[in-house]
């Protein structure tokens, strides 16, 4: 297991330059300059401030580098945290959670969401695991069988619709429900679970999703009452920008949601990393007094009407004979 030290201990090794030939530096550099390009919106923001210091958690999601879970996980290791990784065990056989977990010592503990058994053996074996009752969940989790399966929203398979339920909402009730019944979070403990603003506005393409983001937040409203009288507990959905993921991609007209969303933001798209940030501070002692909320995360977007960026977008397709990319006429019947 990678510990906290043996990741500075790697790192100062690196940086032995005496014993490496002038080669390397010149490659290396090469590396170091399109890396930092790439990553230099978030070069500033990956500072750590030990906000999770001693705090345990469980985090749900985490599929690939992608993922918002992973990059919440690298974030919470980053801040001191300690957790189990949890997914079900088709996306631990095909994902890539085995590196995320070595690379933050974590535990991976299998369960699929909608099932209480398995949540009580990933709750029971988690507080096992870490020595105790944790401070923070994640709950990353979502899947439309219909949006994968191209169903119209007029057209939907009511048993796919079932599990799209199922596994992207209710899902969180069982997870909170399963923790408290087992008193698995310490007081002023936080849970936090990913929305999308389709739950009160109505997206084109985004189908039984925003029936399920609106049970999502219901459920984060209701339990919220419930833990935080009992117990302390604050649980928050944060409702997040579109975010180029697995997850995202299945969602129809994704490049040009990304788009309209950036140019209609006025700080611009939340990335994943942003999110990640986002939700150390809800985690965090910091925000003890936030819950039962329902917190956008999106540069603006869910305050904006119309943006001059995307109005002038919009006027250079006036007078078009509208062919909108991807969509069909048979599209065009419905939307
Ligand atoms: N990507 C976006 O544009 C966007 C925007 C707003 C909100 N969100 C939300 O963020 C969350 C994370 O999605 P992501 O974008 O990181 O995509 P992702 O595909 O990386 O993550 C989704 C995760 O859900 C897991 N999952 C599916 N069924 C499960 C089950 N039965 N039990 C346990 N886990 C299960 C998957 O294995 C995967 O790890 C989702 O709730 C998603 O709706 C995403």
């Amino acid at each position: 297991m990678a510990t906290r030290d043996g990741y500075q201990k790697t790192a100062w090794r690196k940086s032995e330059k005496c014993r490496q030939p002038p080669v390397f530096f010149i490659v290396r550099n090469i590396f170091t300059t399109i890396l930092n390009e790439r990553c230099f919106t978030h070069k500033f923001k990956i500072m750590a401030y030990n906000l999770l210091k001693g705090k345990k958690g469980i985090i749900f999601g985490a599929l690939n580098a992608d993922s918002i879970a992973w990059k919440v996980a690298e974030r919470a290791f980053e801040e001191g945290a300690t957790f189990t990784l949890t997914n079900t065990s088709v996306a631990l056989r095909m994902g890539e959670t085995a590196k995320l977990a070595e690379k933050c010592g974590a535990e991976l503990i299998e369960a699929d969401a909608t099932n209480v058994e398995d949540l009580e053996n990933l709750v029971k074996k988690s507080m096992e695991v870490l020595g105790g009752k944790v401070d923070f969940i994640l709950h990353s989790i979502g899947m439309s069988p219909n949006v994968r399966k191209g169903r119209h929203y007029s057209d939907l398979d009511y048993s796919y619709l079932d599990k799209t339920l199922d596994i992207s909402a209710i899902s969180f009730h069982k997870v909170l429900q399963v923790a408290r019944k087992l008193d698995a979070i310490n007081e002023w403990g936080s849970v936090v679970a990913l929305s999308y603003v389709a739950a009160q506005r109505t997206f084109y393409g985004y189908n039984d999703m925003a029936d399920a983001k609106a049970l999502l937040e219901s459920i984060g409203r209701s339990f919220g009452y419930i833990y935080g009288r009992e117990r302390h507990v604050r649980i928050n959905t944060i409702s997040q920008s579109p975010t180029v993921t697995t997850a995202g991609s299945g969602v129809k007209g994704m490049d040009k949601l990304l788009d309209f969303g950036d140019r209609m933001s006025p700080l611009g798209n939340a990335t994943g990393d942003d999110c990640a940030d986002y939700c150390i501070t809800l985690f965090s002692d910091l925000t003890r007094k936030v819950t039962m909320q329902n917190l956008f995360h999106d540069g603006g977007f869910s305050s904006m009407g119309m943006s001059l960026r995307a109005l002038e977008q919009y006027e250079k397709g006036l007078g078009c004979d509208c062919d909108c990319g991807d969509a069909g006429d048979q599209d065009h019947l419905y939307d």
